[in-house]
């Protein structure tokens, strides 16, 4: 039984099956089975292992964090685990579990060993929350029944079944509720060369004719992360079926991601703009996450989560105790005059 994402159109809380509506379009690429899976290697290994151990007792898998920057595969990821399991999987999402009767509706709803996916748990408001907390631990739930004085409390049995909880700011979760996931795993930024294999294979999917130096092209610029991947191979796709014969070559690739703005390092205008901000309005910095936000016109967690996570690792940026600074290689970057770099506590 295998998860399928297709679009949905049931606005409920409780999806039907493991429906996403974000995923028109992008469903039919999600690998379903840990082999299909590319790259994360370390998470798999463990997970393989989790997953095998569980199966053998007849048990649920214990709940498990998924966390990273968006776009690394923290969704499809659940989807791998349920179909791996062979279990059901609902879909939610921290902001749309407003009440406490909601989040015990969700769960008693659950059968034996089934999934629940938690998306950007991070946003579960407290009281919410808290009834987690019973649900994981003792897989149980307690309900006030009644008001005032005559107000009663009763236990309500759940089935066995793991929370998967995915977030782009694992630091942002309580300790008590981190505390009770038994499995965290970090999802890294993707190799080149993993992110190649993700092209090739979605090309496949999609039919694309694709020749291993445009793959490379496509993979090199897609900021380790293969939702970005996918999305330019759909662009350079369009690009070559326009203004040539349908094959994506280097050439090819270089041109559309080019006219995408995207540079042959994978930053697009928003990096350089980050970049550029930090110089001409701190001269390199530091400056704080909210100062430059402000100054760019950009929201301060779209900075931290989405752009800072790639710019970190190719080391255009680094982060010290006074605040963000641009490195010699950014000036170098956006063809900049690097005058050396003030005195900086790490
Ligand atoms: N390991 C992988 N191998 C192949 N394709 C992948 C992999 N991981 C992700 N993808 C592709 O990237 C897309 C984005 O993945 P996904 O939606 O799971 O990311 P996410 O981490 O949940 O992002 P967000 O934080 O925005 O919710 C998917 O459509 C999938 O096709
Ligand atoms: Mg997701």
């Amino acid at each position: 039984m295998a998860i399928n994402y297709s679009e949905s159109t049931d606005s409920n809380l409780i999806t039907r099956s493991a429906e996403l509506p974000e995923d028109a379009g992008e469903g039919s690429l999600r690998p379903r089975y840990l082999s299909e899976y590319i790259g994360q290697e370390k998470a798999k290994d463990n997970l393989r292992i989790f997953i095998q151990a569980a199966k053998a007792r007849k048990d649920s898998l214990d709940h498990v964090l998924l966390h990273g920057p968006p776009g690394l595969g923290k969704t499809t990821l659940a989807g791998v685990i349920a179909n791996e399991m062979g279990v059901h999987m609902r879909i939610t999402s921290g902001p749309t579990i407003e009440k406490p009767g909601d989040l015990a509706a969700l769960l008693t709803n659950l059968q034996e060993n089934d999934i629940l996916f938690v998306d950007e748990i991070h946003r579960l408001n407290r009281t919410v929350e808290e009834i987690l907390y019973p649900a994981m631990e003792d897989f149980a739930i307690d309900i006030i029944i009644g008001k005032g004085p005559s107000a009663n409390s009763i236990r309500l049995d759940l089935p066995h079944f793991t929370l998967i909880g995915a977030t782009t700011r694992s630091g942002q979760l309580t300790a008590p509720l981190r505390d009770r996931f038994g499995i965290n795993l970090r999802l890294e930024l993707y190799t080149p060369e993993e992110l190649r294999r993700i092209v090739f294979r979605s090309a496949e999917i999609l039919q694309v004719d694709i020749e291993p130096a445009g793959a490379d092209e496509i993979a090199r610029r897609s900021r380790g992360t293969p939702r970005i991947a996918n999305r330019l191979l759909r662009r350079v796709r369009d690009f070559a079926q326009i203004t040539s014969d349908g094959v994506i070559t280097r050439e090819v690739a270089d041109k559309a991601l080019t006219s995408l703005e995207v540079d042959h390092m994978g930053l697009d205008n928003l990096d350089r703009r980050m970049l550029r901000g930090i110089i001409e309005f701190y001269h390199g910095g530091p400056v704080g996450l909210d100062a430059l936000a402000a100054t760019i016109n950009e929201e301060p967690v779209t900075l931290e989560d989405v752009y800072e996570p790639y710019l970190l690792q190719q080391g255009f940026l680094i982060r010290t105790r006074q605040g963000r600074c641009v490195t010699q290689k950014a000036y170098e970057h956006l063809g900049l005059e690097f005058r050396g770099q003030q005195q900086l506590s790490l």
